[in-house]
Formats: C-alpha cells, sequence, structure tokens
C-alpha cells in the first residue's frame, strides 16, 4: 500500500499491528488532522484532544506560526551536524537560555535524551566540582518516576513492566518516596557521594500526583546546603501546563538542572533542552556528549517560534485559570458520583480517578466512551484518566468538554 493511498482506520489499525512493534496500546482512533484543540480521524469525525501527545502539544495542533517557521526552515537549512556552526543555533540558544534563566543551553531530540544528558553532567560535575571518587556518584530519584525509556533511566524505575527483561540495570540511584521531604533528608545525609536529586514537579506519568505545598522548596533549599544538584524534569509539566512557565515556580524555585522536552516544539518536531548555569555545564567539552540532530537549524527555529507563542498567548494564565475551573466542575460532578472518586492536578495537568481497581479496564472503557462522544483522553495507571488539553483552548470549549466528561461518566454510573 501507498503512503499516498487513503487508508480507513481498519486497515490503519491492521498496518501498524503487522508491521509495527507492539510497543504500545493505543485507543483505537486514526487521527489524520488535527487544528488548534481539535483531532479528525481518517473518516471525518472531529474529537477534543485532551491528551495533547502527552502535553507536547501545548500550543495548539499545527500552530500557524510553528509550522510556518518549520516550513521556512526546512526550505533554507535542515541539518549540518555539529561539527560546522549554523546560524540559528546560538540565536537559538540565546533565546531559550534568557527565557528560562539559565546561563547555557544543551540541545538533544527527545525527553529521554535530555534525562540521560542531565544524568551525565551531573555524575561529571559530581567528580570534577564536588570532589567525589570516580564511580562512586549517586543520584536521589523517586519511586513512582518516568523519565523516559533508555537502559539507564528504566534502571531506577519501579514499573515492572517497563523494566522486567531489561537488566542488566545501570547502578548508581538511590530511590525514595515521593513528597517524602524526611526520607529526602535521611538520603542526602546517609553518604558523602550523593551528586544530585533528580524529581518531576508532579507525577504525570504515574497519574498526576501533586506533591504538598513547599515539598520542592523544601528539596531545593536540603540540596542546596547539602551542595547536591537539584534537577527538575519538566519534560511533561513544562512550558505553561501546570498554569506557570515551569511547574517549579509554583515554589518560586530555579533548579540546578532543568530538563525540557515535549512543548518546547509545541509537537511540531522532537526537540529538548537541558539548561544549567555555567558551574556546572561547563565540565562538559568537546566529543563528551552530543547528537547527530540536537540543536539543529529546523529544532532551532521551531522551539523559538513555540516558546514565543506561550508568551504571546498568555498560555499559562489561559491554563492556571481554566484548570481552575475544570477541577471545580468535576469535584462538583464527584461528590455525588459513584464512577470517580478525585480530581487532581493544577493547571491544566489533571487526572480523575475513577472508582474501581487499578487491574479492571473501567477507565479504558470510559475512554472508549468519552471517543464515541467525541473527546480522547487515556488511562495513565489501571484506574486513572489524565486530562490535559491544549493550553489554546477557550472556556465555552473547556465547559463543552466539562459537559461531555461527566455525560460519559454518568453512563457508567451503578
Ligand atoms: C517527566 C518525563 N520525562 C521524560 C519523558 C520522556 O520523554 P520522551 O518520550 O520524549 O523520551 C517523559 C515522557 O512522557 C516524561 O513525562
Amino acid at each position: 500500500m501507498s503512503v499516498l493511498e487513503k487508508v480507513t482506520s481498519a486497515d490503519a489499525i491492521a498496518l501498524e499491528d503487522k508491521y509495527g512493534a507492539h510497543n504500545y496500546h493505543p485507543l483505537p482512533v486514526v487521527l489524520s488532522r488535527g487544528e488548534g484543540v481539535y483531532v479528525w480521524d481518517v473518516e471525518g469525525k472531529k474529537y477534543y484532544d485532551f491528551l495533547s501527545a502527552y502535553s507536547a502539544v501545548n500550543q495548539g495542533h499545527c500552530h500557524p506560526k510553528i509550522v510556518g517557521a518549520m516550513i521556512e526552515q526546512a526550505q533554507t537549512l535542515t541539518l549540518t551536524s555539529r561539527a560546522f556552526y549554523n546560524d540559528k543555533l546560538g540565536v537559538y540558544e540565546e533565546y531559550v537560555t534568557k527565557y528560562f534563566g539559565f546561563d547555557k543551553v544543551l540541545p538533544m531530540n527527545t525527553g529521554a535524551e535530555a534525562v540521560e544528558t542531565a544524568l551525565k553532567l551531573c555524575r561529571k560535575w559530581a567528580y570534577e566540582k564536588k570532589g567525589i571518587h570516580e564511580n562512586e556518584a549517586q543520584i536521589i530519584v523517586c519511586e513512582g518516576n518516568f523519565h523516559g525509556r533508555t537502559t539507564t533511566i528504566i534502571s531506577f524505575s519501579n514499573d515492572e513492566n517497563a523494566r522486567k527483561n531489561f537488566g542488566p540495570y545501570t547502578a548508581g540511584f538511590i530511590k525514595i518516596p515521593y513528597d517524602d521531604i524526611d526520607a529526602l533528608e535521611r538520603a542526602i545525609q546517609s553518604s558523602k557521594n550523593i551528586a544530585g536529586f533528580l524529581v518531576e514537579p508532579i507525577q504525570g506519568e504515574a497519574g498526576v500526583y501533586v506533591p504538598s505545598e513547599g515539598y520542592l522548596a523544601k528539596a531545593k533549599s536540603l540540596c542546596k546546603d547539602n551542595n547536591v544538584l537539584f534537577i527538575a524534569d519538566e519534560v511533561q509539566t513544562g512550558i505553561a501546563r501546570t498554569g506557570k512557565l515551569l511547574a517549579v515556580h509554583h515554589e518560586n524555585i530555579q533548579p540546578d538542572i532543568l530538563i525540557l522536552g515535549k512543548a518546547i516544539s509545541g509537537g511540531a518536531y522532537p526537540v529538548s533542552a537541558v539548561l544549567a548555569n555555567d558551574t556546572v555545564m561547563n565540565v562538559i567539552k568537546p566529543g563528551q556528549h552530543g547528537s547527530t540532530f540536537g540543536g539543529n537549524p529546523v529544532a532551532a527555529a521551531v522551539a523559538i517560534a513555540a516558546l514565543e507563542v506561550v508568551k504571546d498567548e498568555n498560555l499559562a494564565d489561559n491554563a492556571e485559570r481554566l484548570g481552575k475551573i475544570f477541577r471545580a466542575e468535576l469535584a462538583k460532578y464527584i461528590e455525588t458520583s459513584n464512577v470517580a472518586t478525585l480530581v487532581r492536578g493544577k493547571g491544566l495537568l489533571n487526572a480523575v480517578v475513577i472508582n474501581d481497581t487499578e487491574e479492571s479496564d473501567t477507565a479504558w472503557n470510559i475512554c472508549m466512551a468519552l471517543r464515541d462522544n467525541g473527546l480522547l483522553a487515556k488511562p495513565t495507571h489501571g484506574n486513572i484518566i489524565r486530562f490535559a488539553p491544549p493550553l489554546v483552548m477557550n472556556e465555552e470549549q473547556l465547559l463543552d468538554c466539562v459537559s461531555i466528561i461527566i455525560k460519559t461518566l454518568k453512563q457508567f454510573e451503578k
């Protein structure tokens, strides 16, 4: 079958099933077009997108400014590798570092690569600046974390599905409970070899767990007092998703290392970034880290446009305002519901907990019914449904979505 031929939904699913590795379990809907908060399937049915490609499409599908920048750059120069300079990278580096308030950026492509970069940077800093003996550095991570899929990253995951039969695992990580400041203090004081603390400001993939107020600020201050790098993985929470530019801004802190991905390109192109100040970033020297595509001219042009859209369209404020409405409306319904037990989140990163076991398929069935009712969302873990629409949504659209969600949940009342 030629890629130019039109396929039906059934054809597209059958092709993926036959020729693609079975490493995902998608909701059966085949999308062929997107614009703003909407996507359309190949048969022309229109849906609200309430996942935003796991918070990559914060600026909305096919934002004309982002797509325009991509087309213009793609017609001019796409890739030089870092063997040579290009005229876009430095401009982007200045823009992104000033935007987030760091001295330097190290550009990569995917979120997992950026996490790997941060881990390498942290270890190198620990040996060369903190004076930890080589190969002895430890990085503290949290239970329930999700930082991507590479061998090192899954080594410190506690999701058995992500880990099993992918060993041997990378050493050098200490796992502590999330949102437990005493556990962090004990771990930091347990050894002189602690190099960093890697944390998601909200655990998105685990089910949108928001830590207690003050946790991140206390964690940052513990790290500072003990010369431990505070590494924020904002791949999912960053770039206006939670109602501030970064989720750590809710607690007015600046990480030592910031990891960004997903929405830094508005979902148009794989772009990720690691930001840090010179004292940390300058430990990396030529040949010690990189990627053929990292910092390519298209990525640079797309990321500048995507970050401009976030500011120009006040997406953080919109997420903050609409998020409050979303949670208030859902909470009102949940008071009398026997299907949903809880709504939680920040900004437009929210989850509804379904009144059934983790192993049940109720949340999946609700997502199928949501699809039939014109809204796309997906369970994160078993009985938790994540709701994360593009941040360009307006209030009228949000209220329409709330009524679709409540109508659908009511179909499952017992
Ligand atoms: C917090 C966090 N870190 C890292 C990643 C990995 O990003 P990618 O899938 O682009 O490798 C994700 C992806 O969902 C994420 O949510």
